[in-house]
């Protein structure tokens, strides 16, 4: 199991880098440019390996903590219909946990050791899940603005340069299109419903629009890994032309619902065919990283609780392979 530089050992070893020769690096470069897939077993640059686990495993996490805000509404939902919807639709996000857990692993790392990165508070998820879910219409909002800002960051990625991330994706981005959809059709009804109804989806969309623009990541010039991410093509567009592309398709939406979207600045630039919008509070952005959004305790609280009940299940199935393992050898 590869381990170094989460539990390196033996500290005056050289580190894998150091032994990465120019031509090495030159012929890996070139086989990106060709756009041939890099595979598990490739010879692939430390910093790339390492790049990819610290994005998958961020990605991974981020399915798994994104459960937990609409997790908040099964019981609440206002009719079966909408419950197994919901109910469903949180079972992807299950499941997108789950498939990049393993695409993290066959870079190296262990689910436990990605996992416990989580539960540390070492490793970050998307900040858009720090947020509470408050009202029906926030179910509305976070698919179809937070899964819909996840398909125009996640669709590139189905053609990302490491294979095993790039199939992954794959079926992910199938799945987040219906959860866009079922997100804007929660809020459609509203709109279409009584006053209160409506508020409540305006209200939701005040709410979330700026926290969805965020979920793109710094703009471009404060962006330090973006240059790299793309020149191995783990990235194909830039934080700010994807929030930019999110932008363009959201508001026509906005306006379709008969929702006005919270920025006093937005404007449709008829030269460039794009809107402009306002500057982001980023100072906001960084205290939610840092650990001081709305409810990032609450978040990892309820995970690290979550983790330790599921103990008992872990234990079994070890002492079950165990057992298995036992009968076979004899
Ligand atoms: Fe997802
Ligand atoms: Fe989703």
């Amino acid at each position: 199991m590869y381990t170094q530089g989460l539990d390196q050992k033996d500290k005056s070893a050289p580190k894998r880098e150091q032994l990465e020769t120019p031509e090495q690096l030159e012929a890996f470069q070139a086989r990106i440019d060709a756009e041939e897939k890099i595979e598990a077993k490739d010879w692939m640059p430390e910093a790339y390996r390492r790049t990819l686990i610290r994005q998958i495993s961020q990605h991974a996490h981020s399915e798994i903590i994104g459960m937990q805000p609409e997790g908040n509404w099964l019981t609440r939902a206002p009719t079966l219909k909408r419950k197994a919807i919901l109910l469903a639709k949180i079972q992807d996000e299950a499941g997108h946990g789950l498939y990049l857990y393993s695409a993290g692993e066959t870079l190296g790392v262990s689910r436990d050791q990605m996992v416990a990165g989580l539960l540390s508070g070492k490793a970050k998820y998307s900040s858009i899940f720090n947020y509470p879910t408050l009202t029906w219409a926030d179910i509305g909002a976070i698919g179809w603005l937070v899964d819909g800002a996840a398909i125009m960051n996640q669709i590139p990625l189905c053609r990302c340069s490491y294979g095993p991330y790039a199939r992954a994706m794959v079926r992910i981005c199938k799945e987040e299109s219906f959860h866009q959809r079922q997100g804007f059709d929660i809020l459609r009804v509203l709109c279409a419903g009584t006053a209160g109804q409506k508020a409540m989806a305006q209200d939701a969309l005040n709410r979330w629009w700026w926290p969805s623009l965020m979920m793109f990541g710094p703009n471009d010039a404060d962006s330090k890994h973006s240059a790299q991410s793309m020149a191995w093509k783990i990235k194909r567009f830039s934080n700010d032309e994807l929030r930019q592309k999110f932008v363009d398709v959201t508001v026509p939406q906005a306006e379709f619902l008969g929702l006005q979207v919270p920025d006093d600045d937005l404007v449709f630039d008829q030269e460039s065919g794009h809107y402009r919008f306002g500057e982001i509070d980023w100072q906001e952005f960084i205290e939610v990283i840092k650990g001081n959004g709305p409810c990032n305790r609450q978040r990892l609280g309820k995970r690290r609780k979550a983790h330790d009940d599921g103990e008992w299940v872990r234990e079994a199935a070890r002492a079950y392979g165990e057992k298995q393992a036992a009968k076979a050898a004899a």
